[in-house]
This record gives C-alpha cells, sequence and structure tokens, in this order.
C-alpha cells in the first residue's frame, strides 16, 4: 500500500476535520475525542454535503446539511438513511498522518 503524508495529527481539530486535496477530489481527515483519525471522500452521500464542517461525536460525523450520521469507519449512512461515501486507509505515527488513496477492502466489497 503506498501512503502519502497528509500534516501532522496535532493539525487536525479534536471533533472537528481538516481537508486534503488530492487528485482524487478532497479528502476529510477527522480527528475524534481519542485522538482516531479517519479519511472520508469530504461528501456526503445524501447530496454531496461538506462533510469537514460537521460535528464529529464517536466515532460519527454529522453532515451540516440535513443532519445526516455518517460512520467514519465505513462512510456508510446511520439508519434509516442509505448510502456510503469512500473512506481511506488512515495510519498515525509519532504524530504524521498518513493515508492511502486507494478505497480500502470495506468500499471495494460494498
Ligand atoms: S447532504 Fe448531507 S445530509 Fe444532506
Amino acid at each position: 500500500m503506498q501512503w502519502i503524508e497528509a500534516g501532522c495529527l496535532e493539525d487536525i481539530p479534536i471533533l472537528g476535520a481538516r481537508v486534503m486535496r488530492t487528485a482524487q477530489g478532497d479528502i476529510a481527515l477527522f480527528r475524534t475525542a481519542n485522538n482516531e483519525v479517519f479519511a472520508l471522500n469530504d461528501k456526503c452521500p445524501h447530496r454531496n454535503g461538506p462533510l469537514s464542517q460537521g460535528i464529529v461525536h464517536g466515532n460519527r460525523v454529522t453532515c451540516p446539511l440535513h443532519n445526516w450520521v455518517i460512520e467514519l469507519v465505513t462512510g456508510s449512512a446511520v439508519a434509516p438513511d442509505e448510502g456510503r461515501t469512500a473512506c481511506y486507509p488512515v495510519k498515525v505515527e509519532q504524530g504524521v498522518v498518513s493515508i492511502s488513496l486507494r478505497p480500502d477492502e470495506l468500499q471495494k466489497s460494498a
């Protein structure tokens, strides 16, 4: 797997997100209260709302447009809503965040 550096963990606000611009579009890097980082396409599966501007709670983010709740681990909308946005593998080593631009296996098997 090829990793791309995405900046420092400290640059991502806790319970917030930072946007990384890539050839595949904007990717939102979310940081939870536990300092876990997740990378999702910055597009809500509903109507492409900017998930990076949503509120993180637990391992979920609420879309700022119509309040759909999206699982950060899988990119899936929480029922009763349906849909999924691409998510990407993330690793944090010594405070440096890296992502892989290939959508993960969960996404492929969807
Ligand atoms: S665009 Fe995200 S809930 Fe509608």
